[in-house]
């Protein structure tokens, strides 16, 4: 399938945090807005393109001409990434994926006299990495990821990089998170690195969104 007529590319982004349930009145999540994926999605529609929004729970409103899809778990997020990544030119992975999930969901509340007075744990297992899972079919789709790091960015984004199969990765740090600016390295696989800093999301959006596929080195 190619794109509708007077459309560039079809271009597929993610975006937000995702919620992971305890109970029905309790879950684990972190704290991203969301601004910077919805930023590329109106930066891509901007640019002429066919622009397809997985969003984690958000209060942001859909920029005008996305297609928004809202999910609340990784597992939903994954189900839905699986459905439209072969139809997409472009993924732009820009959701805060909770790694792990409480191991059980409670059908009932968690109450304090089941799990003991002074102490409680709670049961965690892994999350499936949905950008490794999904690139193992990249074809010669533009894959963009983000390496959110507190230490050693640069190593540990360029290892992402690699294992994810991405294309480039854009290294930022905790401040990012809800900030409306924000300073970011996006580096390519091809050893390329450029340095945006201090700039609004929707600037770097533009940049993100004007990337071609690095040269293969
Ligand atoms: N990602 C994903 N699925 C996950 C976790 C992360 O698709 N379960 C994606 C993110 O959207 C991002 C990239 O992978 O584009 C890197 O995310 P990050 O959280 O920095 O990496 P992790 O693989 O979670 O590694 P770690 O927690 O060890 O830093």
């Amino acid at each position: 399938m190619s794109p509708r007529k007077g459309v560039q590319k079809r271009v597929l982004v993610t975006a937000g945090p995702t919620r992971e349930r305890i109970d029905p009145v309790r879950y684990l999540s972190n704290d991203s807005s969301g601004k910077m994926g919805f930023a590329i999605a109106a930066a891509s529609v901007a640019a002429g393109h066919e622009v397809v929004l997985i969003a984690g729970p958000v209060d942001l409103e859909t920029p005008k001409g996305v297609k928004r899809i809202d999910v609340e778990s990784a597992r939903e997020m994954l189900a839905e990434v699986r459905k439209a990544f072969p139809e997409c030119d472009t993924l732009f992975m820009a959701a805060a994926v909770c790694d792990f999930r409480p191991a059980r969901r409670l059908r009932g509340k968690w109450r304090k006299k089941d799990v003991g007075q002074e102490r409680a744990s709670l049961e965690l297992i892994p999350n499936p990495d949905i950008l490794g899972a999904i690139t193992r079919r990249k074809g010669d789709r533009l894959v963009v990821g983000f390496a959110l790091e507190t230490s050693d960015g640069l190593r540990r984004a360029r290892e992402k990089l690699e294992r994810k199969r991405m294309d480039y990765v854009v290294l930022n740090g905790p401040s990012a998170l809800n900030a409306t600016k924000t300073s970011v390295k996006i580096l390519g696989r091809d050893g390329s690195q450029r340095d945006l800093a201090g700039r609004t999301k929707s600037a770097v959006a533009k940049v993100l969104v004007g990337l071609r596929a690095p040269s293969k080195g």
